[in-house]
């Protein structure tokens, strides 16, 4: 079997459709689409997803069917890293094999390997969750179409730089979602939705802390290899901050879930850089909305006065 499988051949049948981040955000039934532009003027300044909200009930099929794609990508991540590398001797975490990976060099830990394989099974079970949640909200496999960067983030071919960008920025942002989808559910008098998602929650939080302990564990003694993943990890948090979707502020449908973040091995400072960066993402749509704003109402008023 290959390895580094690209993203153009994951197996999906016709129902799926394919499609980038700007088109996905740019779908009004989403958290951050028109509709909830929209319904905001009417909110205030709260806009949580919460069951009283006018567009909840896409919002939320939107946003499940997003975790759906979204588990069925990590468990392709997470068999991909089982894969793609030969395992190295490090003191300590199992046997060794391979000396290297004969394409790029990289070897990852047998220990890491296990873990992987414990996520794609976690994973597989979450998709298998995730399809049988839709269907219970009433949404069908392909109803919004799905976007692949969480699989690109897995492609890097440095195995650290994949556990950065995927089990630390993305499954972080699944701690996120998973919270405020479990108090969704709590809110809405729905036990099905509120203790799948905490179950699914659990798992994520060991995800992100295998993520945190092998990063520091691998990057040990290469403080330029460690930053560089790091860095990466930045730039994934950075373009998944969706414009402010996930932030501490109320205006963002997701918060940003500290104490479960905290279990998965972020320090302080990391929380709060990621807290900084939601923030800046938010208050940058915000001001893109209201330059959008303006600038129709000066066209409106150039039209009328021409007219
Ligand atoms: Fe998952
Ligand atoms: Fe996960």
């Amino acid at each position: 079997m290959r390895t580094y499988f690209p993203v153009e051949e994951l197996a999906r049948d016709e129902r799926f459709s394919k499609v980038n981040m700007r088109e996905r955000m740019a779908d009004p039934r989403t958290l951050a689409g028109d509709s909830a532009t929209t319904t905001r003027k009417s909110r205030g300044n709260n806009n949580r997803l919460v069951p009283s909200r006018r567009d909840a009930t896409d919002a939320a099929r939107a946003l499940m069917h997003g975790i759906f794609v979204g588990e069925i990508q990590a468990l392709e991540g997470a068999g991909r890293t089982c894969h793609d590398f030969a395992v190295s001797n490090v003191p300590g975490t199992g046997p060794s094999g391979a000396d290297s990976d004969p394409t790029t060099g990289n070897t990852v830990p047998f220990a890491l390997k296990l873990d992987m394989a414990r996520q794609a099974w976690d994973e597989a079970r979450h998709v298998e969750i995730s399809v049988k949640l839709s269907d219970w909200m009433g949404t069908e496999i392909g109803q919004f179409a799905e976007n692949t960067v969480l699989f690109e983030a897995a492609c890097s071919t440095d195995p650290v730089l994949r556990l950065a960008g995927v089990n630390r920025a993305l499954e972080g942002l699944a701690i996120d979602v998973f919270t405020t989808m479990k108090d969704f559910g709590d809110l809405a008098g729905d036990p099905y939705l509120e203790f799948c998602e905490d179950w699914m929650l659990a798992d994520e939080v060991t995800h992100v802390k295998m993520g945190s302990d092998w990063l520091r564990k691998v990057t040990e003694n290469d403080p330029d290899r460690r930053k560089k993943a790091l860095d990466f990890q930045n730039v994934v948090d950075k373009l998944f901050s969706y414009g402010g979707t996930r932030s501490d502020s109320e205006e963002s449908p997701i918060g940003l879930a500290r104490r479960f973040r905290e279990l998965a091995g972020f320090s302080d400072a990391e929380v709060a850089d990621i807290a900084a960066v939601s923030l800046a993402a938010l208050d940058e749509r915000k001001s893109s909305v209201a330059k959008m704003r303006d600038q129709a109402v000066t066209e409106m008023a150039d039209q009328l006065g021409t007219a």
